[in-house]
């Protein structure tokens, strides 16, 4: 498949996992509501997933965070996760903050922390000042 410029980013609701057997584990069934997550679809077929959270503590209310982001493997290095990376950062715009932070951390066996760190750093994505675990981007 060719470079993706567009995807359907869907809101699940609580309760409401991914179809997929593959994404359903990393999205899981929240009941409560904590955080906001996000199926990318293409052609009606779900092939990522993103989960953010609105921080609420004082040093971290300018601040969206970043918990999850993944894409199925066979739909990887076409763009989708840029587009998911996009998505955070209209949220974050709408939302009136002006900080996402991640905290790099591979969730499959074949994604290496070291090319992730490289995909956020082309991605504006630098280590945050305070924190060398944590990344960060300022909108
Ligand atoms: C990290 C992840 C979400 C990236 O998703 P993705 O859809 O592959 O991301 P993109 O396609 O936007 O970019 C990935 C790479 O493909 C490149 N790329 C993008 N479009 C391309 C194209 N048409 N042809 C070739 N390469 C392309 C990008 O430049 C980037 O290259 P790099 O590895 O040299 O940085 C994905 O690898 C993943 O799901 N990993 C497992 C989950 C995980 O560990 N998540 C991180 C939590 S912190």
């Amino acid at each position: 498949m060719g470079k993706v410029k567009q995807a359907f980013i869907k809101e699940l609701r609580d309760g409401e996992t991914s179809l997929n057997k593959i994404l359903s584990p990393i999205v899981g069934t929240s009941s409560v509501s904590v955080g906001r997550r996000y199926l990318a679809l293409i052609d009606d077929k779900e092939v990522g997933f993103l989960y953010i959270d609105y921080l609420e503590t004082e040093k971290y209310r300018n601040s969206i965070c970043l918990y999850k982001i993944f894409v199925l493997p066979e739909y990887r290095n076409i763009g989708i996760g840029k587009i998911l990376l996009q998505r955070t950062e209209e949220l974050c715009k709408l939302s009136g903050r002006e900080k996402i932070l991640l905290n790099v951390h591979p969730l499959d066996g074949v994604t290496q922390k070291e090319k992730l760190v490289k995909w956020y750093l082309e991605n504006g994505y630098k280590y945050a000042e305070e924190d060398d675990i944590l990344m960060e981007k300022i909108i």
